[in-house]
Protein backbone atom coordinates (compact mmCIF):
# COMPACT_ATOMS: atom_id res chain seq x y z
CA UNK A 1 0.00 0.00 0.00
CA UNK A 2 1.43 3.37 -0.71
CA UNK A 3 1.72 6.06 1.69
CA UNK A 4 -0.91 8.12 0.31
CA UNK A 5 -3.11 4.99 0.79
CA UNK A 6 -2.27 4.88 4.18
CA UNK A 7 -2.59 8.62 5.01
CA UNK A 8 -6.25 8.53 3.19
CA UNK A 9 -7.57 4.86 3.74
CA UNK A 10 -10.67 5.55 5.49
CA UNK A 11 -11.92 7.83 2.31
CA UNK A 12 -10.20 5.43 -0.28
CA UNK A 13 -11.93 2.59 1.33
CA UNK A 14 -15.46 4.44 1.62
CA UNK A 15 -16.00 7.20 -0.66
CA UNK A 16 -13.49 6.48 -3.86
CA UNK A 17 -14.75 9.49 -5.75
CA UNK A 18 -13.65 12.07 -3.31
CA UNK A 19 -10.35 9.47 -2.79
CA UNK A 20 -9.90 10.47 -6.51
CA UNK A 21 -10.19 14.11 -6.25
CA UNK A 22 -7.93 14.20 -3.32
CA UNK A 23 -5.31 11.90 -4.66
CA UNK A 24 -5.71 14.25 -8.31
CA UNK A 25 -5.46 17.34 -6.34
CA UNK A 26 -2.15 15.97 -4.34
CA UNK A 27 -0.89 14.74 -7.74
CA UNK A 28 -1.53 18.68 -8.92
CA UNK A 29 0.69 20.09 -5.96
CA UNK A 30 3.19 17.77 -6.48
CA UNK A 31 3.96 17.35 -10.17
CA UNK A 32 3.28 21.95 -10.76
CA UNK A 33 4.87 24.53 -9.30
CA UNK A 34 2.65 27.08 -6.73
CA UNK A 35 3.01 30.36 -7.09
CA UNK A 36 0.19 31.80 -5.89
CA UNK A 37 0.81 34.45 -3.38
CA UNK A 38 -1.79 33.72 -1.21
CA UNK A 39 -1.48 29.93 -0.95
CA UNK A 40 1.41 27.71 1.00
CA UNK A 41 1.57 24.03 1.84
CA UNK A 42 0.34 23.21 5.39
CA UNK A 43 2.35 20.77 7.25
CA UNK A 44 1.29 17.28 7.58
CA UNK A 45 1.02 17.70 11.23
CA UNK A 46 -1.28 20.38 10.77
CA UNK A 47 -3.37 18.34 8.37
CA UNK A 48 -3.55 15.56 11.26
CA UNK A 49 -4.78 18.38 13.56
CA UNK A 50 -7.56 19.31 11.89
CA UNK A 51 -8.58 16.19 10.74
CA UNK A 52 -9.02 14.98 14.41
CA UNK A 53 -12.10 14.21 16.16
CA UNK A 54 -11.73 17.54 17.81
CA UNK A 55 -14.20 18.54 14.56
CA UNK A 56 -16.84 16.37 16.36
CA UNK A 57 -17.26 18.72 19.43
CA UNK A 58 -19.71 21.82 20.15
CA UNK A 59 -18.17 24.64 21.62
CA UNK A 60 -20.09 27.78 21.49
CA UNK A 61 -18.54 30.33 23.61
CA UNK A 62 -14.67 30.61 25.26
CA UNK A 63 -12.76 29.42 27.03
CA UNK A 64 -14.25 28.71 30.44
CA UNK A 65 -17.36 30.45 29.46
CA UNK A 66 -18.97 27.78 26.97
CA UNK A 67 -22.79 26.90 26.56
CA UNK A 68 -22.20 23.16 26.08
CA UNK A 69 -20.60 20.81 28.17
CA UNK A 70 -18.07 18.40 27.78
CA UNK A 71 -15.46 21.58 27.05
CA UNK A 72 -12.03 19.90 28.81
CA UNK A 73 -9.83 19.20 25.86
CA UNK A 74 -11.80 22.25 23.60
CA UNK A 75 -10.70 24.82 26.40
CA UNK A 76 -7.15 22.96 26.30
CA UNK A 77 -7.04 23.37 22.31
CA UNK A 78 -8.15 26.58 22.47
CA UNK A 79 -6.20 28.01 25.15
CA UNK A 80 -2.65 26.90 23.81
CA UNK A 81 -4.01 28.55 20.41
CA UNK A 82 -4.32 32.02 21.98
CA UNK A 83 -1.66 31.75 24.34
CA UNK A 84 0.73 30.84 21.23
CA UNK A 85 -0.71 33.87 18.85
CA UNK A 86 -0.29 36.13 21.71
CA UNK A 87 3.35 35.23 22.01
CA UNK A 88 4.23 34.79 18.48
CA UNK A 89 2.79 38.35 17.49
CA UNK A 90 3.69 40.18 21.24
CA UNK A 91 -0.23 41.07 21.76
CA UNK A 92 -2.22 40.46 25.23
CA UNK A 93 -5.38 39.71 23.24
CA UNK A 94 -6.00 37.22 20.29
CA UNK A 95 -8.98 35.55 19.08
CA UNK A 96 -8.68 32.77 17.20
CA UNK A 97 -12.24 31.42 16.35
CA UNK A 98 -12.69 33.33 13.30
CA UNK A 99 -14.12 31.15 10.27
CA UNK A 100 -11.48 32.50 7.92
CA UNK A 101 -9.99 35.96 6.99
CA UNK A 102 -13.23 37.38 5.26
CA UNK A 103 -15.42 37.07 8.65
CA UNK A 104 -12.24 38.03 10.23
CA UNK A 105 -12.40 41.71 9.01
CA UNK A 106 -16.28 42.25 8.73
CA UNK A 107 -16.00 40.95 12.47
CA UNK A 108 -13.24 43.37 13.53
CA UNK A 109 -15.34 46.40 11.74
CA UNK A 110 -18.81 45.15 13.01
CA UNK A 111 -16.64 45.71 16.87
CA UNK A 112 -15.95 48.90 16.45
CA UNK A 113 -18.44 50.61 13.53
CA UNK A 114 -22.24 50.52 13.55
CA UNK A 115 -23.86 50.25 9.85
CA UNK A 116 -23.30 53.81 8.20
CA UNK A 117 -20.32 54.61 9.86
CA UNK A 118 -17.05 55.38 7.79
CA UNK A 119 -14.29 53.32 7.00
CA UNK A 120 -11.40 54.05 4.62
CA UNK A 121 -9.44 50.59 2.43
CA UNK A 122 -7.23 50.03 -0.48
CA UNK A 123 -9.21 49.79 -3.41
CA UNK A 124 -9.78 46.46 -4.66
CA UNK A 125 -8.18 47.22 -8.19
CA UNK A 126 -5.13 48.81 -6.46
CA UNK A 127 -4.04 45.87 -4.46
CA UNK A 128 -7.37 45.89 -1.45
CA UNK A 129 -9.12 43.46 -0.44
CA UNK A 130 -12.89 42.94 -0.87
CA UNK A 131 -13.55 43.15 3.02
CA UNK A 132 -11.71 46.25 3.01
CA UNK A 133 -15.67 48.15 1.63
CA UNK A 134 -15.37 47.25 -2.09
CA UNK A 135 -18.75 47.89 -3.17
CA UNK A 136 -19.83 44.23 -3.88
CA UNK A 137 -19.09 42.98 -0.35
CA UNK A 138 -20.81 43.63 2.97
CA UNK A 139 -17.83 45.67 4.10
CA UNK A 140 -19.09 48.17 0.79
CA UNK A 141 -22.95 47.66 1.64
CA UNK A 142 -22.99 48.27 5.78
CA UNK A 143 -20.69 50.93 5.92
CA UNK A 144 -20.33 54.06 3.94
CA UNK A 145 -16.82 53.09 2.11
CA UNK A 146 -13.60 55.40 1.02
CA UNK A 147 -11.29 53.90 -1.08
CA UNK A 148 -7.58 54.83 -1.32
CA UNK A 149 -5.21 54.53 -4.30
CA UNK A 150 -1.60 54.11 -4.83
CA UNK A 151 0.74 56.26 -6.95
CA UNK A 152 1.24 55.85 -10.48
CA UNK A 153 4.34 53.07 -9.77
CA UNK A 154 2.40 51.12 -7.46
CA UNK A 155 3.80 52.63 -3.79
CA UNK A 156 1.30 53.94 -1.04
CA UNK A 157 0.32 57.24 -1.56
CA UNK A 158 0.09 58.96 1.27
CA UNK A 159 -0.62 62.53 0.48
CA UNK A 160 -3.96 61.16 -0.95
CA UNK A 161 -4.15 58.54 2.23
CA UNK A 162 -4.29 62.03 4.63
CA UNK A 163 -6.40 63.93 2.48
CA UNK A 164 -8.98 61.53 2.29
CA UNK A 165 -9.01 60.81 5.76
CA UNK A 166 -8.79 64.56 6.83
CA UNK A 167 -11.76 64.75 4.41
CA UNK A 168 -13.62 62.08 5.46
CA UNK A 169 -13.39 61.55 8.93
CA UNK A 170 -13.56 57.20 8.90
CA UNK A 171 -14.39 55.24 12.45
CA UNK A 172 -11.26 52.76 10.59
CA UNK A 173 -8.51 53.14 8.68
CA UNK A 174 -7.30 49.86 7.02
CA UNK A 175 -3.83 49.19 5.54
CA UNK A 176 -2.67 45.48 4.66
CA UNK A 177 -3.14 44.05 1.12
CA UNK A 178 -3.98 41.32 -0.79
CA UNK A 179 -1.52 42.46 -3.89
CA UNK A 180 0.80 44.85 -2.67
CA UNK A 181 4.17 43.96 -3.13
CA UNK A 182 6.40 46.79 -0.50
CA UNK A 183 6.57 46.85 3.11
CA UNK A 184 3.59 48.75 4.81
CA UNK A 185 4.74 51.57 6.82
CA UNK A 186 2.36 51.16 9.96
CA UNK A 187 3.87 53.94 11.89
CA UNK A 188 2.58 56.24 8.95
CA UNK A 189 -0.58 55.02 8.89
CA UNK A 190 -0.93 55.05 12.53
CA UNK A 191 -0.04 58.97 13.04
CA UNK A 192 -2.40 59.45 10.02
CA UNK A 193 -5.25 57.08 11.74
CA UNK A 194 -4.05 59.31 15.22
CA UNK A 195 -4.44 62.65 13.40
CA UNK A 196 -8.22 62.11 12.32
CA UNK A 197 -9.19 59.87 15.75
CA UNK A 198 -9.34 56.61 13.40
CA UNK A 199 -8.83 53.01 14.50
CA UNK A 200 -5.98 51.47 12.67
CA UNK A 201 -7.30 48.44 11.64
CA UNK A 202 -4.00 46.30 9.77
CA UNK A 203 -4.81 43.49 7.93
CA UNK A 204 -1.75 41.04 7.92
CA UNK A 205 -3.51 37.89 6.10
CA UNK A 206 -0.27 38.34 3.41
CA UNK A 207 2.49 38.76 5.12
CA UNK A 208 1.81 36.82 8.32
CA UNK A 209 4.36 34.75 8.63
CA UNK A 210 6.88 36.83 7.52
CA UNK A 211 5.74 39.41 10.30
CA UNK A 212 6.25 36.51 12.62
CA UNK A 213 9.76 35.34 11.26
CA UNK A 214 10.55 39.27 11.40
CA UNK A 215 10.94 39.80 8.01
CA UNK A 216 8.26 42.55 7.63
CA UNK A 217 7.59 45.29 10.74
CA UNK A 218 5.06 44.10 12.69
CA UNK A 219 1.74 46.25 12.73
CA UNK A 220 1.80 46.02 16.93
CA UNK A 221 2.12 49.09 18.79
CA UNK A 222 0.80 51.04 16.02
CA UNK A 223 -2.55 49.18 14.72
CA UNK A 224 -5.33 49.29 17.39
CA UNK A 225 -6.74 45.88 15.47
CA UNK A 226 -5.11 43.45 13.63
CA UNK A 227 -6.82 40.80 11.59
CA UNK A 228 -5.37 37.52 9.62
CA UNK A 229 -5.68 34.56 7.63
CA UNK A 230 -4.12 31.73 9.19
CA UNK A 231 -3.37 29.74 5.59
CA UNK A 232 -1.45 32.13 3.60
CA UNK A 233 2.22 32.90 4.99
CA UNK A 234 1.34 31.53 8.11
CA UNK A 235 1.28 27.99 6.64
CA UNK A 236 -1.48 26.68 8.93
CA UNK A 237 -4.99 25.54 8.58
CA UNK A 238 -7.92 27.86 6.39
CA UNK A 239 -9.17 29.86 8.97
CA UNK A 240 -8.45 33.91 10.52
CA UNK A 241 -7.53 35.37 13.66
CA UNK A 242 -7.95 38.87 15.25
CA UNK A 243 -5.49 40.67 17.71
CA UNK A 244 -5.22 43.48 19.75
CA UNK A 245 -4.07 45.09 23.09
CA UNK A 246 -6.12 45.89 25.86
CA UNK A 247 -8.07 44.32 28.65
CA UNK A 248 -9.76 41.50 28.17
CA UNK A 249 -13.37 41.11 30.25
CA UNK A 250 -16.10 38.85 30.04
CA UNK A 251 -16.72 38.66 26.55
CA UNK A 252 -20.31 36.91 26.71
CA UNK A 253 -21.32 40.82 28.55
CA UNK A 254 -21.74 43.45 26.14
CA UNK A 255 -19.42 46.44 27.42
CA UNK A 256 -21.35 50.00 28.31
CA UNK A 257 -19.73 52.85 26.83
CA UNK A 258 -16.87 51.20 25.16
CA UNK A 259 -13.62 52.33 25.11
CA UNK A 260 -9.87 51.96 23.36
CA UNK A 261 -9.13 49.76 26.49
CA UNK A 262 -12.50 47.52 25.99
CA UNK A 263 -11.53 46.55 22.30
CA UNK A 264 -10.60 42.29 23.32
CA UNK A 265 -14.28 42.09 24.64
CA UNK A 266 -15.85 44.27 21.74
CA UNK A 267 -13.62 41.90 19.43
CA UNK A 268 -14.46 38.64 21.22
CA UNK A 269 -18.36 39.69 21.22
CA UNK A 270 -18.75 40.73 17.72
CA UNK A 271 -17.35 37.38 16.84
CA UNK A 272 -19.18 35.30 18.76
CA UNK A 273 -22.07 36.08 19.57
CA UNK A 274 -22.28 38.58 17.32
CA UNK A 275 -21.29 36.46 13.52
CA UNK A 276 -20.65 33.04 14.46
CA UNK A 277 -21.72 30.03 16.11
CA UNK A 278 -19.63 27.21 17.15
CA UNK A 279 -15.79 27.68 16.63
CA UNK A 280 -14.01 25.38 14.56
CA UNK A 281 -12.10 23.83 17.18
CA UNK A 282 -10.46 20.72 15.08
CA UNK A 283 -9.08 23.82 12.55
CA UNK A 284 -8.39 25.82 15.86
CA UNK A 285 -5.64 22.55 17.09
CA UNK A 286 -4.35 23.50 13.54
CA UNK A 287 -3.96 26.98 13.93
CA UNK A 288 -2.57 26.41 17.22
CA UNK A 289 0.56 23.61 15.55
CA UNK A 290 1.31 26.14 12.74
CA UNK A 291 1.63 28.71 15.43
CA UNK A 292 4.01 26.47 17.03
CA UNK A 293 6.27 25.51 13.77
CA UNK A 294 6.12 29.66 12.66
CA UNK A 295 7.92 30.14 16.10
CA UNK A 296 10.94 27.89 15.18
CA UNK A 297 14.42 29.12 13.71
CA UNK A 298 13.56 26.72 10.64
CA UNK A 299 9.90 28.83 9.92
CA UNK A 300 12.52 32.30 10.55
CA UNK A 301 14.90 30.92 8.16
CA UNK A 302 12.31 30.06 5.38
CA UNK A 303 10.36 33.43 5.77
CA UNK A 304 13.91 34.81 4.94
CA UNK A 305 14.74 32.62 2.00
CA UNK A 306 10.98 33.35 0.64
CA UNK A 307 11.52 37.21 0.58
CA UNK A 308 15.08 36.33 -0.84
CA UNK A 309 13.83 34.14 -3.97
CA UNK A 310 10.99 36.80 -4.61
CA UNK A 311 13.54 39.63 -5.24
CA UNK A 312 15.84 37.24 -7.26
CA UNK A 313 12.77 36.60 -9.23
CA UNK A 314 12.21 40.17 -9.29
CA UNK A 315 15.59 40.77 -10.46
CA UNK A 316 15.49 38.16 -13.26
CA UNK A 317 11.79 39.99 -14.65
CA UNK A 318 13.16 43.26 -14.25
CA UNK A 319 16.33 42.36 -16.81
CA UNK A 320 14.10 40.55 -19.22
CA UNK A 321 12.34 43.88 -19.87
CA UNK A 322 9.12 42.69 -17.72
CA UNK A 323 7.65 45.63 -15.76
CA UNK A 324 7.18 45.38 -12.20
CA UNK A 325 4.70 47.32 -9.95
CA UNK A 326 7.29 49.63 -7.94
CA UNK A 327 10.12 47.95 -9.62
CA UNK A 328 10.74 45.21 -7.11
CA UNK A 329 9.73 43.31 -4.34
CA UNK A 330 9.87 43.63 -0.49
CA UNK A 331 7.89 40.61 0.32
CA UNK A 332 6.51 37.36 -0.85
CA UNK A 333 5.00 38.73 -4.21
CA UNK A 334 5.64 40.26 -7.39
CA UNK A 335 2.88 42.21 -9.46
CA UNK A 336 4.49 42.67 -13.18
CA UNK A 337 2.90 43.94 -15.98
CA UNK A 338 3.41 41.45 -18.81
CA UNK A 339 2.39 43.40 -22.08
CA UNK A 340 5.54 44.23 -22.70
CA UNK A 341 5.96 41.20 -24.28
CA UNK A 342 2.77 41.95 -26.39
CA UNK A 343 0.64 39.49 -24.25
CA UNK A 344 -2.33 40.25 -21.60
CA UNK A 345 -2.69 38.76 -18.14
CA UNK A 346 -5.38 35.91 -19.04
CA UNK A 347 -2.62 34.81 -22.11
CA UNK A 348 0.24 34.87 -19.65
CA UNK A 349 -1.87 32.56 -16.82
CA UNK A 350 -3.32 30.32 -19.80
CA UNK A 351 0.71 29.81 -20.89
CA UNK A 352 2.22 29.28 -17.56
CA UNK A 353 -0.27 26.95 -16.60
CA UNK A 354 0.72 24.86 -19.42
CA UNK A 355 4.26 24.57 -17.73
CA UNK A 356 2.86 23.67 -14.63
CA UNK A 357 2.88 26.99 -13.06
CA UNK A 358 0.40 28.13 -11.68
CA UNK A 359 -0.62 31.73 -10.83
CA UNK A 360 -3.00 34.81 -11.52
CA UNK A 361 -4.12 37.13 -13.80
CA UNK A 362 -4.31 40.57 -11.89
CA UNK A 363 -4.88 44.41 -12.32
CA UNK A 364 -1.67 46.39 -12.18
CA UNK A 365 -2.06 50.39 -10.86
CA UNK A 366 -3.92 52.36 -13.11
CA UNK A 367 -4.64 49.34 -15.73
CA UNK A 368 -5.64 50.07 -18.53
CA UNK A 369 -7.53 46.46 -19.43
CA UNK A 370 -10.47 45.03 -17.62
CA UNK A 371 -10.29 43.24 -14.82
CA UNK A 372 -11.44 39.63 -16.84
CA UNK A 373 -8.30 40.45 -18.97
CA UNK A 374 -5.87 42.98 -16.82
CA UNK A 375 -2.30 43.81 -17.80
CA UNK A 376 -0.99 41.57 -15.29
CA UNK A 377 0.24 38.51 -12.81
CA UNK A 378 0.59 38.20 -8.99
CA UNK A 379 3.09 35.69 -8.45
CA UNK A 380 5.23 34.72 -5.18
CA UNK A 381 7.37 32.06 -3.65
CA UNK A 382 6.08 31.07 0.06
CA UNK A 383 5.32 27.55 -1.87
CA UNK A 384 8.63 27.16 -4.13
CA UNK A 385 10.17 28.32 -0.82
CA UNK A 386 9.06 25.43 1.22
CA UNK A 387 9.34 22.78 -1.24
CA UNK A 388 13.27 23.86 -0.64
CA UNK A 389 14.44 25.96 -3.70
CA UNK A 390 16.66 28.52 -3.29
CA UNK A 391 18.02 31.82 -5.67
CA UNK A 392 19.62 29.08 -7.94
CA UNK A 393 16.42 27.57 -8.62
CA UNK A 394 14.41 31.20 -8.96
CA UNK A 395 16.93 32.02 -11.63
CA UNK A 396 15.92 28.79 -13.69
CA UNK A 397 12.50 29.34 -13.06
CA UNK A 398 12.44 32.90 -13.45
CA UNK A 399 13.79 32.58 -16.64
CA UNK A 400 11.97 29.41 -17.91
CA UNK A 401 8.30 32.10 -17.26
CA UNK A 402 9.62 34.98 -19.22
CA UNK A 403 10.65 32.46 -21.87
CA UNK A 404 7.49 31.68 -22.06
CA UNK A 405 5.83 34.94 -21.46
CA UNK A 406 8.16 35.86 -24.37
CA UNK A 407 6.93 33.06 -27.23
CA UNK A 408 4.53 30.04 -26.86
CA UNK A 409 7.18 27.80 -28.67
CA UNK A 410 9.10 27.83 -25.28
CA UNK A 411 6.35 25.99 -23.50
CA UNK A 412 7.53 22.51 -24.19
CA UNK A 413 10.83 23.57 -23.12
CA UNK A 414 9.92 25.32 -19.77
CA UNK A 415 7.39 22.66 -19.07
CA UNK A 416 10.16 20.35 -19.04
CA UNK A 417 12.58 22.87 -16.59
CA UNK A 418 9.40 22.69 -14.26
CA UNK A 419 8.71 19.15 -14.17
CA UNK A 420 12.73 18.31 -13.40
CA UNK A 421 12.28 20.80 -10.45
CA UNK A 422 9.14 19.12 -8.96
CA UNK A 423 11.08 15.86 -9.25
CA UNK A 424 13.70 17.54 -7.37
CA UNK A 425 12.52 19.33 -4.78
CA UNK A 426 9.52 17.56 -3.82
CA UNK A 427 5.83 18.25 -1.68
CA UNK A 428 5.14 15.98 0.99
CA UNK A 429 7.54 13.60 1.02
CA UNK A 430 6.39 10.18 0.25
CA UNK A 431 2.50 10.80 -0.40
C1 LIG B 1 -5.46 40.89 2.65
C2 LIG B 1 -6.52 39.83 2.73
N1 LIG B 1 -7.44 39.87 3.72
C3 LIG B 1 -8.41 38.96 3.83
C4 LIG B 1 -8.52 37.92 2.93
C5 LIG B 1 -9.67 36.99 3.06
O1 LIG B 1 -9.35 35.75 3.49
P1 LIG B 1 -10.32 34.50 3.22
O2 LIG B 1 -10.18 34.17 1.77
O3 LIG B 1 -9.78 33.48 4.16
O4 LIG B 1 -11.71 34.91 3.57
C6 LIG B 1 -7.58 37.81 1.90
C7 LIG B 1 -7.68 36.69 0.95
O5 LIG B 1 -7.15 36.65 -0.08
C8 LIG B 1 -6.56 38.80 1.79
O6 LIG B 1 -5.67 38.76 0.80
Amino acid sequence: MRDRDRFYKHVREEDKKIFSAISGELDRQQWGLEMIPSESYASRAVLEAMGSVLNNKYSEGYPKKRYYGGQKYADITEQIAIRRAKSLFKVTHANVQPYSGSPANFAALNAVCTPGDTIMGMDLRFGGHLTHGWKVSVTGKYFNSIQYTTDKNGFLNFDEIEKLAKKHKPKVIICGYTAYPRVIDFPRFAKISRRVGAYLLADIAHIAGLVAAGVHPSPVGHAEIITTTTHKTLRGPRAGMIMCNGNPSDPLKPVKNPTKKDLPTLIDRSIFPGLQGGPHMHTIAGIAVALKEASTKEFRDWAKQVVKNAQKLAEIFNTRGLRLSTGGTDNHLILMDVTPFKITGKEAEERLDRIGVTLNKNMIPYDPRPPFDPSGIRLGTPCVTIRGMKEKEMEILGNAIANTLESRKNIKKSAKIVKELCREFPLYKNL
